[in-house]
């Protein structure tokens, strides 16, 4: 299958898919075609570019409005033909345009057990809620915000010692779990084929 990888961070996630794939992306099922981000000068563009994979740059500030940027990422993504879309620590809201081409093969990572602490502060809401365990969320994007139909959880234990650093701590052993949970199901979906019942997401 062919992934294109969006990112707007640190990109540990891609870093993972890169290293999962390496050099037989054959035995992984997949392989990146692309990598996309919604800024520039980000640690995730400079490890595509350490890569040797092809990147993509749609900033909103470029576009007259919030459609036009979204049919722009859109139009952009589809260069490259991907089977499966991967939104890896992409900050963004996607719109109409980008749904009506990839909704239903497009994965994002949450860090939180959705629909617990959906939004940009999944690890901060979890914490000021009070909750003992939380995790990631691997999931289809729809129409909403975090609501589309989860493929797979993970959980990570809240530590009293979590709420003296503002949950820093707690992101990390997050991420440790996201990303073994994103690897894992992005190989599935694409070795295995799938398909969306209703909320149930059944890999083959
Ligand atoms: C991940 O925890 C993702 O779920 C979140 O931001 C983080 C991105 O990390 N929304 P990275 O850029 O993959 O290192």
């Amino acid at each position: 299958a062919r992934l294109v990888v969006l990112v707007s961070g640190s990109g540990t996630n891609l870093q993972a898919l890169i290293d999962a794939i390496g050099d037989d992306p054959a035995a992984y099922g997949a392989q990146i075609v692309a990598v996309g981000a919604d800024r520039d000068g980000i640690a995730g563009l400079e490890r595509a570019e350490r890569a040797g994979l092809p990147t993509f740059v749609c900033r909103v500030k470029d576009y007259s409005s919030r459609d036009e940027w979204d049919a722009a990422l859109a139009a952009a993504t589809a260069a490259y033909e991907p089977d499966l879309v991967v939104s890896a620590g992409f900050m963004k809201i996607v719109g109409k345009e980008f749904l009506a081409r990839f909704g239903g093969r497009f994965v994002n990572t949450h860090p939180a057990l959705l629909p617990s602490f959906p939004g940009a502060h999944g690890v901060r809401d979890a914490l000021a809620y009070g909750a003992k365990v939380t995790g990631c969320t691997v999931h289809f994007v729809d129409d909403g915000v975090d609501t589309g139909p989860i493929i797979a959880q993970g959980v990570v234990e809240v530590r009293d010692e979590d709420y003296e650093d503002g949950g820093a701590a707690l992101h990390e052993r997050i991420k440790e779990v996201e990303r073994r949970l994103l690897v894992d199901v992005v190989g599935r979906l694409a070795r295995n084929g799938f398909h969306i019942e209703g909320r149930k997401v059944v890999i083959q």
